[in-house]
């Protein structure tokens, strides 16, 4: 059965990592993937097209799909829009609370090629291999009220951090069975010194703990995960934390890796549709200039072979090649101090595909 992926390059550097991405589509296809791939505007692109970062169409568009890849959204040309629901950004977190994707699985995984590039000492990161579940529809980015307004005389901004025992559950239940696959350690960070939302979060987890008696629960507050994080990263496998906690900490993982340009992502609804994206940005500092890192994207697309399609050989195929392409040396500018030795997202792109399909050869 024809499997439908649709493909939302989004903004700055978005377009360049997502042209990379449908060659590797592409290739699949010639390697027997049976896919149809479709293209449509989100973010700032959408906007300036039709004033809207999530037009119908591409919602739409979304919900029929099989799996969903996005580049990145945003950027400084965007971001003095008045009306704060139509920035880029907005069409991001509306495909997230419309298709109910809960469930961030961001893997901060070193590649051990790169143990030089990390900003960490080689040995403190040789052999890392987190997994970070973030919780993506909830939280301080969803919850009401928020806004900003006059009171006493001068403005104040305002959000909420709500999670109910439901969100905090079913999150709690991806990270538990995640922790079951890998080595049955589960590390739950929060705020729950100061925090009644986690405080909850934290009930929630203990409570949940029993029926995964093979998993090993930790609870750890966030100030402190950051700082382990850098200090000793090997010591967790699965985290599972809240939205804004889980965003930040894992821009913090994904250097340990060498480049925020190397963490892919997925994010998964209760029926296992999922959009995989890179957890960088849109990196306006560096785009069209074809300078930006590929790989992030790339590995999203096995992300997405491997949850939605149910194409672990494919994917592993993917992975495999982005690991010769790092033996023979190559690197983008972001993985590697000497400049003069860097390569462009193009020539990226075609080391990959090039180890990819003598692996399928
Ligand atoms: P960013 O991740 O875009 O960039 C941070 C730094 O990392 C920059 O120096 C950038 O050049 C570098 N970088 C990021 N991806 C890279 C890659 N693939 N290769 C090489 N270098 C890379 O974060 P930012 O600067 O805080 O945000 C820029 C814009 O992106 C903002 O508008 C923000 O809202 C948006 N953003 C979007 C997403 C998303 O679409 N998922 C995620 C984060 C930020
Ligand atoms: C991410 C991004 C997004 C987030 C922004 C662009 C809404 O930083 O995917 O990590 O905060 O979730
Ligand atoms: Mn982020």
């Amino acid at each position: 059965m024809t499997r439908n992926v649709l493909l939302l390059p989004g903004d700055g550097i978005g377009p360049e990592i997502a042209a990379q991405a449908a060659r590797l589509l592409e290739a699949c296809q010639k390697a027997g993937l049976d896919i149809e791939v479709e293209e449509a505007l989100v973010g700032g692109s959408a906007y300036d097209a039709h004033g809207e970062p999530l037009p119908a169409a591409t919602l739409d568009k979304a919900k029929a799909a099989d799996a969903i890849l996005l580049g990145a959204v945003g950027g400084p040309k965007w971001d003095s829009i008045e009306d704060l629901s139509k920035r880029p950004e907005k069409g991001l977190l509306g495909l997230r609370k419309n298709l109910g994707l809960f469930g961030n699985l961001r893997p901060a995984l070193l590649y051990p090629q790169l143990a030089d590039a990390s900003s960490l000492k080689p040995e403190l990161v040789s052999g890392l291999d987190i997994m970070i579940v973030r919780e993506l529809t909830g939280g301080i980015y969803f919850g009401q009220p928020r806004g900003i307004e006059e009171r006493n005389g001068e403005r104040v901004g305002y959000n909420t951090y709500v999670y109910s025992e439901s969100e905090i559950e079913r999150i709690g239940r991806v990270a538990f069975e995640m922790a079951q696959k890998r080595s049955k350690k589960l590390c739950s960070v929060d705020k729950a010194n100061v925090l009644e939302v986690t405080m909850l979060w934290r009930e929630v987890m203990e409570r949940l703990a029993p029926e995964y008696p093979d998993v090993e629960l930790s609870h750890m507050y966030v100030d402190n995960a950051a700082m382990q994080l850098v200090r000793a990263p090997k010591q967790f496998d699965v985290v599972v934390t809240g939205n804004m906690f889980g965003d930040i900490l894992s821009d913090a993982a994904a250097m340990l890796t060498g480049s925020i340009g190397m963490l892919p992502s997925a994010s998964l609804n209760e029926s296992g549709q999922g959009m995989y994206e890179p957890c960088h940005g849109s990196a306006p500092d560096i785009a069209g200039k074809n300078l930006a890192n590929p790989l992030a994207m790339m590995l999203s697309v096995a992300m997405m072979l491997r949850y939605s399609l149910d194409e672990n050989a494919m994917a592993e195929r993917i992975e495999n090649a982005v690991g010769k392409v790092l033996d023979d040396g190559l690197r983008t500018a972001d993985l590697t101090a000497d400049s003069a030795s860097a390569i462009g997202t193009d020539a990226m792109g075609d080391a990959v595909l090039e180890a990819f399909a003598r692996q399928s050869a």
